[in-house]
């Protein structure tokens, strides 16, 4: 048997073998979500070994206790200032995590809690700066309390613009942590030493390409190599600027005294759409290249090895907030139905595999809603459509935007019919639409095709437009979990100069 069965064997140990430290962020600002027991299936099957929540939704933990997967939870923002009270903090811990039993092969396997999302943005004016230092030292004396503190770690997911290099030496080894808020994140540094917990960050080069307004050199998003690489002191030469933003990181945590604290890369993609960066193309090539990255474990030059990292995202979001930009509802490696937007091989070996899809998703029939022909006035039509369902596809840059008129009308008229499951009465718009057969798709325009949720929908207005929708309560949610002013901040922060400045010395 020897050697066929020593083949087998290697077979079965690289079957399923990804790359390690490869996790990813499953957020739900979604109007339809999959059920979570099919979704774990999903991540299984792909080999996905680490997941990171933005809440602690019950129903997604208990899909996932007894799998081995290792679960990151989030608290939001607006909880931080009560966990001040270590009471709230031990009662915190009690019901959300230990309850969920971390330790026991039947548990759900949390290592990770982030204590707020991105609390240092800009945006927030430095409400939540004084609250995360304590919020996160209390949840972490209460892991510690309930005898977890050695495998389930607290630590802050922080946006990038936390640091950054002076512009008159902008290389990664002067990278040094934001002035203005020193002194906390100072207090956050102390409890993840003390606590030998990570340092997480999150890194986004799509957005140093957005932000840069095609001054941003190309190639440094990707990891493919440049011609003209970074230079930064001892001879050290950058080719990608994730690799210089991770470094700027190390700088800046070495010279707050902590050279040695591991960074997680808690969030780091590529959108597909809602803008000219934004395609599924660019994001394979992306994802393709972080993967092989990450497999050959190499890391930066200042962080050699092992890197952990988590793809943002699994799913689009239709009710993700579209302030920051028109690419923030298409940030999936999946689209919402549970369909993958392309191929890529998880064990970084450069095999052509595709992502498994997640498994029995109930498609609608193939039906459309599209405007009648004689219709000539669209624009209150759309604009009920709109408020209702996704239409960022239609905007500049996107992948619908060279519709003709009528056509983008027919767009947002199914996109609302979609979303309302093509429920009855929900492609009539006052007769002015019609259900076909015939797919409207058209060039990159996709005119996508519901599904049917098993999660209650959301309580939706009327499917008639009224004359005065503008007093309609049903406009989009606003994000709340995963943090939707992080580009804005981002954009009018230093983080961008900085970004830019790095590569036009
Ligand atoms: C949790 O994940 C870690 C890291 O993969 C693993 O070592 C540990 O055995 C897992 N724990 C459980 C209870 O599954
Ligand atoms: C459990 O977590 C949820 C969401 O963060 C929170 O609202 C709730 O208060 C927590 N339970 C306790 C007992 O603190
Ligand atoms: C945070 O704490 C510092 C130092 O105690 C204080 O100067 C500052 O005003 C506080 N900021 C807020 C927003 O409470
Ligand atoms: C960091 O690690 C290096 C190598 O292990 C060690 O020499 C150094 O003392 C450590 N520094 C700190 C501040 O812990
Ligand atoms: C994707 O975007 C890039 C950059 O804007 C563009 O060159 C390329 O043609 C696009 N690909 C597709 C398939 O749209
Ligand atoms: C995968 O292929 C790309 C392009 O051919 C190459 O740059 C990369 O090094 C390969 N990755 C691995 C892990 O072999
Ligand atoms: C289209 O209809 C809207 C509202 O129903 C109206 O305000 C607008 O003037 C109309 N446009 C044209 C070109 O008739
Ligand atoms: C979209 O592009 C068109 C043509 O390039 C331009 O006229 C229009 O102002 C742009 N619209 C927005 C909202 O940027
Ligand atoms: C739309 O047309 C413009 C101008 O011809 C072109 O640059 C752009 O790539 C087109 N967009 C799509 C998605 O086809
Ligand atoms: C169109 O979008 C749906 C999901 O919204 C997806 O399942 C399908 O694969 C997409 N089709 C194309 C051609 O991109």
């Amino acid at each position: 048997m020897g050697k066929k069965f020593l083949a087998l064997l290697t077979l079965l140990v690289f079957l399923g073998h990804n790359v390690e430290g490869l996790g990813v962020n499953w957020g739900d600002i979604s109007s339809h979500k999959l059920p979570p027991k099919d979704v774990v299936k999903m991540l299984q099957e792909n080999g996905i070994k680490k997941v990171k929540l933005f809440n602690n939704d019950e129903t997604i933990l208990n899909a996932l206790a007894g799998t081995g997967i290792e679960v990151m939870i989030g608290i939001s923002n607006q909880l931080l200032k009560d966990l001040v009270n270590p009471d709230v903090a031990t009662k915190w811990v009690k019901e959300n995590v230990t309850r969920f039993d971390p330790k026991s092969p039947k548990g759900v396997n949390i290592t990770l809690i982030g204590v707020g999302n991105e609390p240092f943005l800009r945006d927030y004016k430095d409400t939540l700066t004084n609250v995360t230092g304590p919020a996160l030292e209390n949840i972490q004396n209460a892991l510690n309390d309930a005898g977890l503190g050695d495998t389930t770690k607290a630590t802050v997911p922080l946006n990038a613009d936390v640091y950054l290099s002076p512009s008159w030496n902008p290389v990664p080894s002067a990278g040094f942590f934001r002035a203005d808020i020193v002194d906390p994140l100072n207090y956050i540094l102390k409890v993840l030493d003390k606590n030998k917990a990570p340092f997480m960050v999150n890194i986004y080069p799509f957005l140093s390409l957005f932000y840069g307004n095609g001054a941003f050199p190309f190639d440094y998003a990707f990891f493919d190599g440049v011609t003209n690489p970074l230079k930064d002191k001892d001879g050290i030469e950058y080719t990608n600027c994730f690799d210089a933003n991770l470094d700027t990181c190390a700088a800046a945590l070495a010279g707050a005294g902590y050279p040695n604290m591991t960074i997680m890369v808690g969030e780091m993609g590529w959108p597909t759409d809602g803008n000219p960066y934004a395609n599924v193309t660019l994001a394979e090539k992306f994802y393709k290249g972080f993967v092989s990255y990450l497999a050959k474990g190499k890391g930066s030059p200042r962080r050699p090895g092992y890197l952990e990292a988590y793809v943002f995202a699994l799913f689009d979001e239709d009710r993700k907030s579209t302030l920051p930009g028109n690419f923030e509802t298409h940030w999936g490696i999946y689209y919402e139905d549970g369909t993958p937007k392309f191929p890529l091989d998880l064990s970084g070996k450069n095999k052509t595999s595709t992502l498994v899809p997640v498994p029995n998703v109930e498609k609608l029939p193939k039906k459309w809603c599209v405007v009648k022909p004689d219709v000539k006035n669209f624009t209150s039509l759309m604009s009920y459509a709109c408020d209702r369902a996704d239409c960022t596809p239609l905007t500049n840059g996107s992948s619908c935007q060279n519709l003709s008129d009528a056509d983008k009308a027919s767009y947002a008229l199914n996109a609302y019919f979609q979303n309302q499951e093509q429920k009855d009465g929900s492609c009539d718009f006052e007769g002015k639409a019609t259900v076909t057969t015939k797919d409207p798709s058209q060039g990159t325009c996709n005119f996508t095709i519901g599904f049917k949720s098993r999660t209650p929908l959301a309580p939706s207005p009327s499917p008639l437009p009224s004359s005065d929708h503008s007093s309609s309560s049903d406009a989009k949610a606003p994000s709340s979990s995963s943090a939707s002013p992080k580009f804005l901040a981002f954009a009018s922060s230093m983080g961008v100069v900085f970004l830019l400045s790095l590569f036009f010395m």
